[in-house]
């Protein structure tokens, strides 16, 4: 038995490789019992000394080594479970490894793997070593030339990353494809692919007039079910040459869809890989959720072609460089796609509910951790979410122009580089032209900081006097915290609904209709000056920082900020703050009995009701209570029950109070057209659909005959489900009925 811990790795013992590989030649024989890889690439020593060459290895069977062309004699080199050692190499040489592997045996899905017959590669983090004999460290840059062989009948597609330059037919029903990738890239981001599918094709013209080929190869029969996907890679392509100046780069982009997958999707160079489930949509069984995830993930992997392939990581410390980045570069995809303020409540949600949690429990670490043991637990919302709401703040603080400008700075300085954090930063440190030292604490400190405001009005001299406080309590990894600098986005709200200018005290008129201030030490008052009233302070407004906030806020300002805040954010989360307030009060006796009453509630949603003028699809998030877990986090003792009977209690006011401006959005979302899963078209049914589940709260006869309608009528996943769960949520007896036919319907899809 092993009873010893593996030893962590650390940041602060990171050194360069000793020995790099620039050109790195394979030759693989796809066998699914036994593929033979011939690896020749060019390794040279870096730096001084004479330090031993170490490859990584993992379950290979090594069948031949040469040095220039000479077999390597054993006593020159060392084999364990893990490494290939050579004692003393050249300094610069052709090496040669031959090895064998089982693919189908491979259960790990790293490394060369079977599904449903065919061959698929994962490399991130650490595969590449289940493959051939490497320095697998994603600083170790190389080109790759790879000559794929395999049986034609059961492999007719042969595919690797970058550009096809030659196939040939061979004796034995066998055939080969030679790809050649121009870019270096580390070998995480290796890709093979062998085996039968139907393919999808398309073209897209770069902004600089070049065409490029975009293939999505899929399970035979499934073309159709990868249109979406299609056309959101069309989009993405487009949207990072206008929003960052990003063009794409080969003269081929490939997607392979594969059925067994740890992940959601792999950013392989030309050659993404996708798990199905996140490729392929159609609207029987797809949801609008569903094509949301599409459209989001598929532009995810697409972006990483410049944060994580152009610009790729040092180390895995850095892995928040390529994915902190791009999760924020996709969620401005998204909110491009289908409005901001809808985007940025989901991605906030989401937030709160897996990094708040992460950072609140025993695995609590910094978007950049300084150790760990197996890397493969370190992808995490911590880093993926909380390292893209770094890169928000970062905005933020420096403002939209001087982001741009360190963003360039980044693409054109670090390109074809592995970088780190700090040489990120200096891009950005480089176009502001001030020091984000304090900022890089971010990166290092774990915990959700707690941000309390609180606030003072003189009316002698106009002056609001705004203070907040900041306090990160203790997380398991991190005993004492450091203040953190706090964009927060401020804009005041006076008692007629309207906005009034935020001026600072001693800067000139006007001021402006909202500014970031940053909190940057343990507590900071500003002067607000120049107001006639006291206005209501809507702070944090976007979310401008990964913090939980609290106010001594009264009732009246938070029914003013959900009714008029012109942030859309803060009005959706004031809306919320006072219903799920008014819900624990009325689920938990003990409640704060000054907390805001079931009326205040219901008064919240006839505002979203009353403005017009607002997105369905941030309408249809507004027209939502919080969900029961929700409730039960804001109350001292969980009674579900009375949690459901009180949100359900809710829902029912509002739908008796406003039976008739339910029924009329009901009515006009309805469309004649047939289903199509655009933003727009989504963000319709998702208003129409929480009119229906709000209107089902008027019973059985009442709402479930709606409600039995709506499914009937229903040519997509999204209403059939919606009709469904309203009609359950009406009481009536059709339900039961309706959910076996639906079972029925559905359970072979
Ligand atoms: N590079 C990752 C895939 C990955 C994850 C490889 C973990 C190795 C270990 C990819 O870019 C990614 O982040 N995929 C996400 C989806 C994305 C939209 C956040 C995934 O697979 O969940
Ligand atoms: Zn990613």
């Amino acid at each position: 038995m092993r009873t010893e811990e593996p030893l962590p790795i650390r940041l602060a013992d990171y050194q360069p490789p000793a020995y790099t590989i620039e050109d790195n030649n394979l030759d693989v024989r796809v066998d699914p019992d036994r593929t033979i890889v011939k690896a020749k690439s060019r390794v040279r020593r870096l730096g001084a000394g004479k330090a031993a060459l170490e490859l990584d290895g993992e379950d290979l069977e090594l069948l031949a080594l040469a040095i220039d062309g000479e077999p390597l004699a054993t006593s020159a080199y060392k084999l364990s479970a893990d490494k290939l050692v050579i004692a003393s190499p050249p300094d610069s040489f052709d090496l040669e490894i031959e090895t064998a592997f089982s693919p189908r045996e491979n259960t790990a899905l790293s490394g060369i793997y079977l599904s449903n017959d065919r061959i698929f590669s994962q490399c991130e983090a650490e595969g590449f070593r289940r493959i051939t004999y490497f320095l697998d460290r994603p600083d170790v840059l190389a080109r790759y030339t790879v000559r794929i062989e395999a049986d034609e009948n059961a492999f007719p597609s042969l595919l690797s990353n970058g550009n096809l330059v030659d196939s040939g037919e061979l004796d034995g029903g066998r055939h080969w494809a030679l790809w050649r990738d121009p870019f270096p890239k580390p070998c995480y981001l290796f890709a093979l692919v062998a085996g039968s599918f139907d393919l999808l094709q398309d073209s897209f013209a770069t902004r600089s007039g070049k065409a490029v080929s975009l293939r999505l190869y899929v399970d035979p029969g499934d073309a159709a079910r990868a249109e979406y996907a299609l056309d959101s890679l069309k989009r993405a392509m487009r949207w990072d040459e206008e929003t960052f100046g990003r063009e794409y780069d080969l003269d081929l982009f490939m997607i392979v869809a594969v059925r067994d997958f740890n992940f959601g999707a792999m950013e392989n160079k030309g050659l993404n890989i996708f798990n199905s489930s996140l490729l392929l949509a159609d609207p029987e069984t797809a949801t609008d959720a569903d094509f949301e995830a599409i459209e989001s993930v598929v532009a995810h992997e697409y972006f990483h072609n410049w944060t994580g392939n152009r610009i790729t990581c040092r180390d895995w410390f850095q892995l928040c460089l390529k994915e902190g980045l791009t999760v924020f570069r996709d969620q401005e995809f998204s909110a491009a796609q289908r409005g901001s303020a809808l985007q940025r409540i989901k991605d906030v949600k989401r937030l709160r509910s897996r990094q708040f949690a992460e950072d609140a429990g025993p695995l609590a670490h910094p978007v950049r951790p300084s150790r760990y043991v197996k890397i493969d637990n370190f992808y995490t919302a911590t880093v993926y979410e909380k390292g893209a709401e770094l890169i928000r703040m970062l905005r933020e603080i420096i403002g939209e122009d001087a982001f741009k400008r360190g963003m360039d700075i980044y693409f054109e300085r670090c390109d074809g580089t592995a970088a780190t954090v700090e040489d990120f930063a200096a891009c950005f440190e480089k176009a502001a032209g001030r020091d984000l030292s304090a900022f890089m604490r971010w990166y290092e400190q774990s915990g959700t900081p707690r941000v309390r405001f609180s606030e003072r009005f003189d009316a002698a001299s106009g002056v609001l006097h705004l203070t907040a406080r900041q306090l990160t309590p203790p997380t398991p990894d991190q005993p004492r915290k450091r203040a953190l600098p706090i964009p927060i986005r401020v804009g005041l709200i006076g008692a007629d609904g309207a906005s009034r200018p935020v001026r600072l005290d001693g800067e000139n008129e006007p001021g402006t209709e909202e500014r970031t201030l940053v909190l940057d030490g343990d507590e900071t008052t500003w002067r607000l000056v120049g107001l006639d009233a006291p206005p209501t302070v809507s702070a944090l407004r976007g979310f401008s920082a990964p913090v939980i906030a609290a106010s001594d806020a009264s009732l009246a300002d938070k029914m003013r900020l959900a009714g008029f805040d012109s942030d859309a954010f803060n009005r959706w989360e004031s809306g919320q703050s006072v219903t799920r307030a008014a819900l624990a009060a009325a689920a938990d006796p003990g409640f704060d009995d000054r907390a805001p009453t079931m009326a205040d509630a219901a008064g919240v949603f006839g505002a979203v009701l009353r403005d017009t003028s607002l997105e369905p699809g941030f309408a249809a998030l507004a027209l939502s209570p919080p969900d029961e877990g929700e409730i039960a986090q804001a109350v001292s003792v969980v009674d579900p029950a009375a949690i459901r009977a009180t949100r359900q209690d809710l829902m029912r006011t509002v739908a008796q109070n406003h039976r008739l401006e339910l029924k009329a959005i009901y009515d006009t979302h309805a469309s004649a057209k047939p289903f199509s899963p655009d933003a727009a078209s989504a963000g319709r049914r998702a208003l129409r659909n929480a009119a229906l589940r709000l209107l089902a709260e008027l019973g059985p006869e009442e709402g479930g005959r709606l409600a039995l309608e709506h499914g009937a009528q229903a040519d997509n996943m999204t209403d059939a489900v919606a009709g469904l769960v309203a009609l359950d949520a009406s009481g009536s007896p059709a339900f039961d009925g309706a959910l076996s036919e639906f079972h029925t319907r559905w359970r072979a899809a």
